[in-house]
């Protein structure tokens, strides 16, 4: 495991992908019964922009620094933005801390990251958000186990690094992919899953897909 978010941290590709996050959040809002976001591979939850790691690749300059001029603007753009400026100059928010700050108290978080370092950053980043806890191991693994959530209406967020070999065949087993083993636990709710597209010059493609009940 050598990737770290922190050298992609704010980039064009989190911006779409955070913005679309936003939206699903507000989406499942609208009804008033509490829902479960699981992040599966969540990051350190916050990251400073002035660190080594994003000011080596400067990729946040292609990103977040690019809307530094928009005031205010309407729907999932807008809180999104509130969201980051909220966190304070130069810090930007991963997708965990995103969505705690999002949640009402009836909703839940299950953020899952698997390297120790960025985990242990991770559980002080939510540590004030009581109805968010912080797991260390596979999300994987973890996310199958996690569901179904009480409330039956979820968020499964997937975005892995893409550095294993077997990656994709890794997501085709994961909800977003077959979903047999989700579906099987009577989950209804939305799968976003951000996927690296070798061929396109987005790196990160978003979607959602709607979880029909059984
Ligand atoms: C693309 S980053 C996540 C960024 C985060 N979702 C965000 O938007 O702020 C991928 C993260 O997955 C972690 N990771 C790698 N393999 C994992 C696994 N099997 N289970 C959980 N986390 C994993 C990496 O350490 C890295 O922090």
């Amino acid at each position: 495991m050598n990737y770290r978010h922190g050298y992609h941290a704010g980039n064009f590709a989190d911006v779409v992908k955070h913005v679309v996050l936003v939206a699903i959040l507000s989406h499942l809002k609208k009804k008033d019964t509490g829902f479960s976001v699981i992040d599966s591979h969540a990051g350190r939850g916050l990251y400073d922009l002035r660190d080594a790691a994003p000011q080596a690749t400067g990729e946040a300059q292609g990103g977040i620094a690019r809307l530094a001029d928009i005031a205010a603007a309407d729907g999932a753009l807008g809180a999104y933005l509130d969201v980051v400026r909220e966190c304070g100059s130069q810090r930007y928010p991963g997708s965990p801390l995103i969505a705690a700050k999002l949640l009402r108290p009836q909703d839940r978080l299950a953020a899952i990251e698997k390297h120790p370092d960025e985990a242990a950053i991770l559980m002080d980043v939510l540590a004030p958000f009581r109805n968010a806890v912080t797991e260390t191991g596979d999300g994987y693994g973890r996310m199958v186990k996690l569901v179904p959530p009480p409330s039956r209406r979820g968020l499964i967020v997937i975005d892995p690094p893409f550095e294993a070999v077997d990656e994709f065949e890794m997501l085709a087993r994961a909800p977003g992919g077959g979903g047999a083993q989700i579906r099987q636990r009577d989950l209804s709710g939305l799968v976003s899953l951000s996927r690296k597209a070798p061929s396109t010059v987005l790196s990160a493609k978003c979607w959602q897909r709607a979880w029909p009940r059984p």
